[in-house]
């Protein structure tokens, strides 16, 4: 699976690109979870041998179902097997198993999340779909584009504007007098040349590449293109070389910093691609966008201008910018183009197209926001989400909402993004070493009104947006296998980045679907670490364990709970372990495959490369049933623990290890007060008594369940001490 992994992480499923979410994982990986964890060893080995002689192994073929022998297997024990995903996130679970034959049941707290998933599974008509598009096209597109216009500087007549250059304005608190934040003159460098941009006249050109020094060739003056005036939060006063912070500057003044328009790229159908200056018609133009939208704005459907990020770990940077509302991350000409959109999107009547579409726009507003950079080498927009953080820049790049020509990002292109993800729900495809094969097996389905129609057969998924904290819905034993990738503790705040797309689905939603009715999510729920919402280790373990307390219940015997999990800190690991342990779980296995390198993007330590899935089997005895054993314990046994111990105590105790019998948290503490009367170190024995097949764990993961386990251990010793049971 490894290249595999690494292959799709370079070539991804079309639809995991349907809407942004963030670290969504790799198709295949999910795939092979839920193959692995409902087809038993067994089958998988005698599949292996059976199909060796065609020259390929077990894995290939059910993976790509392409043997005779493989179908009928995955008919056996995969279809309308129940499965369930307490984390769903951006869906990679549910589509996997749907298209596996099996039921479905995904669980996210955050709104957004459900909604793509469940615009990710639900059918809709692609011709329709495609039809939308293009009447869209013709009665929106040209209101919009006619914003984006400039005069071609190769001639008399205008071209598109792809991008607009824009750079943050203040007012120098010391002499007075505007200063721009540039943090430098270079807009672009490609081919040996770098586009600059001269700070006093903003004629715009090219010169060779990494020069220290311009002359302008309009007005004379001379600047350095790669030094500017900001950078770091910090900047100096173009006229007085006076520094400031620009987090300090909005405090004193009370607001967000101005922009300038300085630059443009451009396509012309004659000239092609370029960057020009900014001409008073650009201005102009931006002017009476402005005022149109003055006109319009309450008319359009667009997010409430009064809602305000609430304060948070990844929203504090904007805030402290200024940006207090999500609408004053976009400039009024976005908003124009947008919301002239999301009008027109809420007029189609098919229900599924118009979702489709709403799901379409949200997730082109990441394109389309001043938060955008330029991409300097690449000479292309950069998304404000490529890292999970809003981060406003200096030098924001506007891009053109609906789109021409080049460009990455506009209305368009999402659109071309989700027609492909939709057909690649319908149409599967996985990829070969040859290239990419048709599959039959499309993950499309409608979605039940209630959980018990996925229980009884009537329907094929269940789709929900709230805390699996708490899975009452759900009977206990009724669910064949959990599969899912747990919250990254501290380092992605999934409900703080994504309310930038929930009040845009909001504002299209709110009055069909009460998940939507708050004006923003309600993160108290969701899961993490997150000091700005007072959320720390201790909080992350309760809920994690009482997650997979609540998986435990509703797993049928034996059931597996299959999890990926992903971090640099040994206490997320020590977290994640606990939990699991103490809910009730053995852990059978550990493997790792390498994760694709842009999830390293934005985690610190610069990344991490190995994903690490872990597998997990109920208990036959958990805490819950300590009471019990106590009592038997002392009725029937107690007496002999005295005689025995320790020596036989222990022989008897090993001799089951061995055996691979798992041992009750009674017979743990007796284990280890046995080694420790024997005086043999107890912390080598730990992940033997805790995790069977630790053996297969990475060092550093070993020594972290080591530690933690032992944490657990003295627990078990504790509580045993407690109720009388164990005198030591
Ligand atoms: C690592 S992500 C899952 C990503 C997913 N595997 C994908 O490919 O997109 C974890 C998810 O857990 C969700 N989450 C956090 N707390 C939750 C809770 N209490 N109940 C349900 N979901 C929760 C987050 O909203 C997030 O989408
Ligand atoms: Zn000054
Ligand atoms: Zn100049
Ligand atoms: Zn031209």
């Amino acid at each position: 699976m490894n290249p595999l992994a690494q292959r799709e992480a370079n070539a991804k499923r079309a639809i995991t690109m349907l809407h942004k979410w963030w670290a969504r994982r790799v198709g295949c990986v999910f795939r092979t979870m839920i193959l692995s964890s409902l087809i038993p060893a067994e089958e998988w080995q005698r599949l292996d041998e059976e199909v060796r002689r065609s020259g390929i192994d077990a894995w290939t073929a059910l993976y790509y179902r392409q043997h005779p022998k493989a179908n009928p297997l995955i008919e056996k024990y995969l279809k309308d097997k129940v499965v369930l995903d307490p984390f769903m996130g951006g869906g990679t679970t549910i589509v996997e198993a749907l298209r596996l034959g099996c039921k479905v049941i995904g669980v996210d707290v955050n709104p957004v999340a459900w909604f793509i998933v469940k615009k990710s599974v639900e059918p809709v008509d692609l011709a329709a779909l495609d039809a939308a598009f293009e009447r869209l096209k013709k009665e929106v597109a040209p209101d919009i584009l006619r914003y984006y216009r400039t005069p071609c500087p190769h001639g008399d007549h205008e071209a598109d504007v792809m991008y607009a250059f824009w750079v943050k304005k203040v007012q120098c608190t010391n002499c007075g007098r505007n200063t721009r934040l540039f943090s430098s003159f270079r807009l672009a460098t490609k081919d040996g040349e770098d586009t600059v941009v001269c700070p006093y006249c903003y004629w715009v050109g090219q010169v060779g590449a990494n020069r220290q020094s311009v002359v302008c060739p309009d007005c004379g003056r001379e600047f350095h293109p790669k030094q500017g005036w900001a950078g770091g939060g910090r900047f100096t006063c173009e006229h007085c070389g006076h520094v400031d912070e620009t987090v300090a500057w909005v405090c004193r003044t009370g607001r967000a910093p101005d922009y300038e328009m300085i630059a443009l790229e451009y396509w012309c159908p004659q000239h092609g691609r370029g960057y020009k200056g900014v001409e008073e018609f650009d201005r102009e133009l931006y002017r009476q966008a402005c005022q149109e939208f003055e006109r319009e704005k309450t008319n359009l459907p667009l997010p409430d201008f009064e809602t305000e990020s609430p304060p948070g770990y990844n929203t504090q940077q904007a805030i402290g910018q200024g940006l207090r509302h999500f609408t004053d991350l976009l400039n009024p000409r976005q908003l124009l183009g947008l919301g002239r959109l999301m009008q027109a999107i809420r007029e189609i009547e098919d229900r599924a197209v118009r979702e489709l579409m709403v799901v379409t726009l949200s997730d082109a507003t990441n394109a389309n926001n001043m938060l955008c950079k330029y991409n300097v080498a690449a000479a292309k927009l950069e998304p404000l989400f490529g890292h999970p953080v809003y981060w406003p820049p200096d030098q924001p790049v506007e891009n053109n909402v609906w789109g021409t020509k080049y460009g990455r990002g506009p209305f368009s292109s999402y659109f071309d993004k989700t027609l492909r993800a939709v057909e690649w729900a319908q149409h599967p495809k996985e990829i070969l070493t040859g290239g990419w094969v048709p599959m039959d097996d499309g993950a499309v389905t409608s979605l039940a009104g209630q959980p018990t129609a996925v229980i009884s057969g009537a329907s094929r998924a269940w789709l929900t947006a709230r805390s699996s904290e708490d899975l009452s819905f759900l009977a206990s034993k009724s669910v064949d296998a959990v599969i899912t990738d747990l919250p990254y503790y501290g380092n992605v705040h999934y409900g703080e980045i994504a309310d930038f797309f929930y009040v845009w689905l909001r504002a299209a939603l709110k009055d069909e679907y009460p998940e939507f009715v708050a004006p923003v999510f309600p993160k108290e729920p969701e899961i993490e670490v997150n000091q700005a919402q007072d959320k720390d280790d201790a909080d992350y373990r309760r809920s994690l364990r009482q997650v997979f307390q609540e998986s435990h219940r509703v797993l049928k015997d034996e059931g597996p709970l299959v999890f990926t999990f992903h971090h640099e800190k040994p206490q997320a690991w020590g977290a994640v372990l606990e939990a699991v342990l103490e809910a009730g779980f053995n852990i059978k296995a550990v493997w790792t495959y390498f994760s694709e390198p842009q999830v390293g993007v934005g985690f610190s330590g610069g990344g991490i490369r190995f994903d690490t899935i872990i597998v997990c089997r109920t208990r036959g005895l958990d805490f819950g049933e300590l009471e019990e054993m106590r009592y038997i314990e002392r009725g029937k046994r107690a007496s002999e623990y005295q005689v025995l111990l320790p020596q036989k105590r222990l022989d008897w105790l090993e001799h089951q290890l061995e055996r691979g019998y798992d041992l009750s948290p009674l017979d743990r503490a007796h284990y280890l007060y046995a080694l420790y009367k024997a005086n043999r170190p107890l912390w080598a024995e730990i992940p033997r008594l805790y995790t069977r097949g630790l053996e297969e764990v990475t060092g550093a993961l070993y020594r972290i369940t080591r530690d933690r386990a032992y944490e657990l251990i003295s627990a078990d010793i504790e509580r045993l001490k407690e109720q009388g049971v164990l005198a030591l």
